[in-house]
């Protein structure tokens, strides 16, 4: 029989799966981690190795040809190398999103899994700076660990959380490394998470960056595929690009085809969708995910959730802003960027 298609309402066709394996983080991300104290989820409660690879072969079967890792940290799971080897004997693109902090001791394990290419968190060049977002004193490894891949001929995507009055400068500094260096550098727009104090008022736009940077630099426009997420510019003569993540300012929830499954095995149809389907429940109890997985895509909404209205609060007074903001989801670490 032929197997239905990931197709929404809306005739969004959706081929590819971001997968969180943890909501552990050796980092502390301002915009990413709740204020108050985390809460990581217990192992017997995460999808376990087969678990992962028999929901994301269902996945694949549906058409999904493309899978992200991400966490919190995807690689400080101990059996984050089975996972990755697990995966890659399915017909898919396989990448990660992660914070480099281990990428050394998994350079093998990636070239072993025909990964090509990683995401990178990183929101600014200046070592105190990253303490003061991260907590944390991993800067020096994380740099390391960029030229690591850099030598190794990955593609390294390097991701800028934008926040207005903590890191907007360091866009300058981003665009200056791309010169010497393939790097393609992601400007992202500050995004509200449960716990993370997002305000309007701290978001740095993308018209804003724009116009910071031709202050300084001359570029180009590239041109975007039909699913990308970022609008994507060079310096001519730069080895680099960069390019924004307009999800606060101008979403691109139109050509969306992205689906995601929490480290808890549970579906999610949008970044901002509160729903959830827990596929990792009904996979123990022996039931057929399939019709779940359709069920769960048939709610998906036509923008962000259905439930924001940033460009109104971008700008608008601090108590529109939080009640847009109070909207309760998943904080960004127990969903998975
Ligand atoms: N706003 C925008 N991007 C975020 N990320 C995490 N939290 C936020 C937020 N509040 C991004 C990180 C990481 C990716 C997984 O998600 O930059 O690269
Ligand atoms: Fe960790 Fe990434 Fe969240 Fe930072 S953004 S705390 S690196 S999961």
């Amino acid at each position: 029989m032929l197997k239905p298609q990931l197709t929404d309402t809306f005739g969004r066709h959706h081929d590819y799966l971001r997968i969180s394996l943890t909501d552990a983080c050796n980092l502390r991300c301002v915009y990413c981690m709740p204020n108050e104290k985390v809460f990581v989820t217990p192992s017997a409660k995460l999808m376990q190795v087969e678990e992962i690879g028999n929901i994301a072969k269902m996945f694949v079967e549906l058409g999904v040809k493309k899978i992200r890792l991400t966490g919190g940290e995807p690689l400080l799971r101990k059996d984050a190398k089975e996972i990755i080897q697990k995966l890659s004997k399915l017909p898919v693109e396989l990448t990660v999103s992660t914070n480099a902090v281990l990428v050394d001791q998994y350079i093998e394990t990636f070239k072993a899994a025909n990964i090509r290419s990683v995401n990178v968190s990183l929101d600014t060049l200046n070592p105190d700076e990253f303490f003061a977002i991260t907590k944390r004193g991993d800067f020096k490894k994380i740099m390391a660990n960029i030229y690591i891949l850099l030598s190794q001929h990955f593609k390294v995507k390097v991701n800028m959380v934008v926040m207005k009055g903590v890191n907007e400068h360091a866009i300058l500094d981003f665009i200056s490394w791309t010169k010497d260096f393939p790097l393609d550098v992601r400007f992202i727009e500050f995004m509200p998470f449960a716990g993370n104090a997002w305000l309007p008022e701290k978001v740095f736009s993308y018209k804003e960056m724009l116009n910071m940077i031709s202050a300084k630099y001359e570029f180009l426009k590239l041109e975007d595929a039909i699913n990308d997420t970022a609008k994507k510019y060079t310096v001519p003569g730069h080895a680099g690009t960069f390019a924004f993540i307009t999800t606060i300012t101008e979403p691109f929830c139109g050509t969306c085809n992205r689906l995601r499954l929490t480290a808890d095995g549970k579906m999610k149809n949008c970044l901002f969708s509160q729903d959830e389907t827990d596929l990792l429940t009904a996979m123990r109890k022996g039931e057929d995910i399939t019709p779940l997985i359709i069920s769960c895509l048939e709610n998906k909404k036509r923008e962000r959730g259905g439930r924001f209205d940033f460009e109104n609060a971008v700008g608008a007074s601090p108590s529109i802003a939080l009640n847009t903001a109070s909207i309760e989801n998943r904080s960004m670490i127990r969903i998975g960027g």
